[in-house]
């Protein structure tokens, strides 16, 4: 199963990234932590360190969010017109595209992801999010609206919609500059400045992200970017007097510490948390379709998605051809270094992920399941587990119920369009959800009954600028992606006025 061609030969701009210790951006510059600390960032298909990054914490929060605080209320920032924001916005999405190799092959060597996935899925997804977000910014209105007070003729009122402030946002490991994206492109759009703190596991396209925001001339203070520990400079962030919003994606029980940290000063707060998503397949789908679909919707990106099909939920009459054609697509992936075009499945991200991963197997394992395919971790460096497909579970089960964010899917059969719909809802989580079958009137209704976020019919994990992401109960708060992203980054003034 494991790769042996040639890797990719890398850009000399990235080893030259690579070669030097990385500083944080603050109001403009490069600067090294105020503690002159430094921490590594690996690369996960060996376990050696990829390169050094400066270390924020509280005291470099808190410089970041005074240049955001300068560049918001005075800069020339505050005064740049609508149309100017969205050409900066547009002018970043092409220096992205000029770059995508660079930037694909820092994503692939600090993340794991397969080389491909990075070249045509993120950074393309990257560019195409601060496109959508550049058209925006000169749509973002106010009305008129019509009072009933007395003498309603002689009043005059409208609301107008201006940017919450100063932001905070904190980004996980599993999609690094794919996150940055959705958090900055729409905070950029409103008209917001912002302190970016990338995961300590993958800073490094966030940070050459930085350069790319500059080159592309945003005014100093506007973009901060402050890689560092979670409980240090993400506590700092979270719970920062000055920060107006705080927007975070990762897990649901750092989402938990977040809200908390956010009610001193009542910030505004956003979160995208963990998933469990069910996917059903009926025996009357297109199975030539289902059963690619169901393999990717759970390996894709390792099983590191929020969305991760994660429980598969087939009915009886096709269960076992289902699943051994699930198990028969994991013998085409070619698992090996993300950074050898032959390989289109990574490693996961890091060894805490690879010992949590693991531990899950060992508990299904124990709780009675059994893996139809994989099942193990690989005996070579770096933090390779196989794709696994677990059956003979049940819903009280430790892996059926928590987010394992690896390569692992539970696979449950059912009978009937009700049984399964207790089983998909029966769980914390509500991000995501699909839904397989020729009959479309079972598919709207079931649509119409699923608590999550996304359905998606007769396909997974299609997202796109304008569709609104985000989820139902422990899979967070509000929705990101299209005009509900504004939504998060502005706040509404009333203006009402005797004329
Ligand atoms: P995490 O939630 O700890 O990390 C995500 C981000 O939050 C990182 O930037 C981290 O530095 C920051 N962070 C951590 N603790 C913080 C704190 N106390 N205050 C402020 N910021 C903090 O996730 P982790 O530990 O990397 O992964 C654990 C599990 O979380 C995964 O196994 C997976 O189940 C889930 N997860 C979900 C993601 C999603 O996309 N919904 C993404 C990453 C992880
Ligand atoms: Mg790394």
């Amino acid at each position: 199963m494991a790769t042996t061609t040639a890797p990719v030969q890398l850009e000399s701009s990235v080893t030259e990234f690579l070669r030097i210790p990385r500083k944080m951006l603050i109001g403009g510059n490069w600067v090294e932590a105020v503690s002159g600390k430094t921490f590594e960032s690996y690369d996960p298909s060996t376990g050696e360190v990829l390169a050094r990054v400066a270390e924020g914490a509280g005291e470099d929060i808190d410089l970041a969010v005074k240049a955001a605080r300068a560049a918001f209320e005075k800069g020339e920032w505050a005064k740049i017109s609508p149309a100017q924001r969205g050409k900066l916005l547009w002018k970043l999405a092409d220096l992205i595209d000029q770059h995508t190799e660079e930037l694909a092959q820092l994503e692939t060597l600090d993340n794991g992801k397969p080389i491909m996935t990075s070249r045509k899925g993120d950074i393309p997804a990257v560019s195409d999010m601060f496109r959508h977000y550049a058209g925006w910014t000169d749509k973002i209105s106010g009305s008129t609206l019509p009072l009933s007070a007395p003498e309603p003729d002689k009043f005059f009122a409208y609301t107008r919609r201006e940017p919450v402030g100063v932001v905070g946002q904190i980004i996980p490991w599993n999609y690094p500059l794919v996150m940055a994206s959705w958090k900055l492109a729409p905070a950029l759009a409103s008209g917001c400045t912002v302190v970016l703190k990338p995961a300590e596991q993958t800073p490094l396209t966030a940070l050459r992200l930085g350069e790319l925001i500059l080159e592309a001339g945003f005014p100093d203070g506007v973009v901060n970017i402050v890689p560092g520990f979670g409980e240090t400079a993400g506590a700092a962030l979270a719970a920062h007097p000055d920060v107006d919003k705080i927007a975070f994606t990762g897990s649901t029980e750092v989402g938990r510490l977040i809200a908390k940290a956010a009610t001193a000063n009542l910030k505004k707060v956003s979160l995208e948390l963990g998933g469990k998503s069910p996917n059903v397949v009926f025996a009357d789908a297109d199975l030539e379709r289902a059963i690619p679909g169901s393999a990717a919707a759970i390996f894709y990106n390792q099983g590191q998605s929020c969305t991760a099909g994660s429980r598969l939920f087939v009915q009886k009459s096709v269960f076992d051809r289902v699943i051994d054609g699930v198990a028969e697509q994991t013998k085409k992936f070619k698992l090996g270094p993300g950074i050898d075009p032959a390989s289109n499945q990574g490693p996961v991200v890091s060894k805490e992920q690879l010992e949590r991963v693991c531990g899950y197997l060992d508990s299904g394992r124990r709780d009675g399941a059994k893996a139809v395919v994989g099942g193990r971790k690989l005996d070579r460096p770096g933090y390779f587990v196989e794709p696994t497909v677990l059956v003979d579970v049940n819903p009280e089960m430790k892996v059926v119920r928590e987010e394992i964010f690896g390569p692992v899917v539970t696979a449950i059969p059912f009978d009937s369009p009700d049984d399964v719909l207790s089983f998909a809802n029966d769980t914390a989580y509500g991000l995501a959800s699909a839904v397989w079958t020729r009959d479309i009137s079972k598919a709207h209704q079931l649509a119409a009954k699923l608590k999550a976020g996304t359905v998606w019919i007769n396909c997974y994990n299609v997202f796109d600028p304008v569709l609104p992401f985000g989820g139902y109960k422990q899979s967070g708060w509000g929705r990101e992606m299209g005009f509900d992203a504004i939504e998060l980054y502005t706040e509404v003034k009333s203006v009402c006025a005797r004329i």
